[in-house]
């Protein structure tokens, strides 16, 4: 009996424990593909964490105060992305989202606040909507107690047509555009085009700007897809992975946005009891300090495995002509159980729809053999994971697909 509400209240499997690339349950140990929804990119209790935590009597755990730790952490986040002028401290993604429409908000003294459907912003109300299916003006809830917002804006995602018509119409009320660039729900290099032409629009119809890169910040060679695509939101949120396995969320924001912050007549709140946190600021700096070091080996090895699994994955279900394929961004992975088009999630939960049951059994047997793919379906490797794991991972899965899916 559990008095527990986790990531859902029906949670049936508990953790008992976790070390380098395995989770462990009660009477089972298992390879990890979820690695703490991305956050852990070096793998559960790495060497570097351990290490933070001997040493945590230098930096106790909290004093909600400014102090010297989330200083040194600032500079390295400046190091990192340098086109940003200040760096606000939150205690989780989630924050930092609710806290980033705010800033924009008070700067522009606009209400409505664009996103796109199919994106995932943690547990922020009037984030919490998708549409009922591209072309629709309806909201549907993500969950039970919300509101209807009506100041939420939803634009499909890869429709870049009908996205600028809705921005079009309502652009003078616009507060921000909030974007997870990369959805983990269908990591897709195809995306990149959509992205580039919409951050287009929003500079050229003088629309804000906010880049959600909670799960892409860190995970790619470039630390961010707006590096890679050599665009730079006004504002950016970021998290997991910077806080080394510890509770982190930051905003960035750009010098432009600093300089109206700071001109607002009214204050803007920001404050938190954990946001200015030692201790996660000395894990995230250590973190940060071992990955940035090692930088050519981390990611060289991530991007191999990734296209190894992939290829590996997709051959095997061409020849047996399964309809089922991988997709992959960088590090960022999922099993996407259709061939069909598939765009945006709206299109690959039609397209999967009527295979729930058996894509269920497929799950159901790989856990059984003791691989933990997360409820969600999203896949992250980590730099512990070794070419043996994928192998085990791929003879598991083809298994899988012959029985359940083909
Ligand atoms: C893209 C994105 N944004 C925001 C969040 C929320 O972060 P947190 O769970 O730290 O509140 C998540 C969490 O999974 C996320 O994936």
């Amino acid at each position: 009996m559990s008095y527990l509400y986790g990531i859902s209240p029906n949670n049936k499997i508990k953790a008992t424990g976790s070390k380098g690339k395995y989770l462990f349950f009660k009477n089972k140990k298992c390879l990890d593909l979820s690695f703490a929804s991305g956050s852990l990119i070096l793998g559960h209790t790495s060497k570097v964490f351990k290490k933070s935590i001997k040493s945590i009597n230098q930096t106790g755990s909290n004093y909600s105060l400014l102090n010297t730790f989330v200083e040194k952490f600032s500079l390295t986040l400046k190091k990192i992305y340098p086109e940003f002028s200040k760096f606000i401290m939150c205690a989780t993604g989630s924050e930092a989202n609710m806290k980033a429409l705010r800033i924009a908000r008070a700067i522009t003294g606009k209400k409505k606040i664009a996103m796109i459907s199919g994106s995932w912003h943690g547990s922020v109300d009037e984030l919490l909507y998708s549409s009922h299916d591209d072309m629709s003006k309806f909201q549907k809830k993500l969950s039970n107690g919300l509101v209807n917002y009506r100041n939420t804006i939803l634009i499909p995602y890869n429709n870049i047509e009908r996205s600028l018509k809705i921005l079009k119409k309502q652009k003078k009320q616009i507060a921000v555009l909030i974007m997870e660039p990369i959805q983990q729900s269908l990591p897709l290099e195809q995306s990149e085009k959509y992205i580039k032409e919409i951050y287009r629009y929003c500079k050229k119809a003088n629309i804000l700007i906010c880049f959600d890169e909670m799960i892409t910040g860190m995970r790619l060679p470039q630390f961010a897809v707006f590096k890679k695509l050599k665009i730079t939101p006004d504002i950016l949120t970021f998290g997991k992975i910077f806080g080394g396995g510890v509770p982190i969320g930051i905003i960035g924001l750009k010098k432009k946005i600093e300089i109206k912050l700071n001109k607002s007549k009214n204050a803007v709140f920001f404050g938190g009891t954990y946001s200015f946190n030692p201790l996660s600021s000395y894990i995230g700096l250590n973190t940060l300090g071992y990955i940035i070091k090692n930088k050519k080996k981390i990611y060289q090895k991530l991007e191999k495995l990734s296209d190894y699994f992939t290829k590996e994955f997709n051959n095997f279900t061409y020849r047996h002509n399964i309809d089922v394929k991988l997709i992959r961004y960088s590090s960022i992975i999922r099993i996407l159980f259709t061939k069909k088009k598939t765009m945006n999630k709206i299109q690959k939960d039609e397209n999967e729809f009527k295979k729930t049951k058996k894509i269920n059994q497929f799950k159901e047997y790989v856990f059984k053999k003791n691989i933990f793919l997360s409820k969600n379906g999203a896949i992250f490797l980590s730099y512990e994971n070794s070419k043996k794991d994928i192998d085990y991972i791929l003879k598991i899965f083809k298994s899988g697909l012959k029985q359940y899916l083909s």
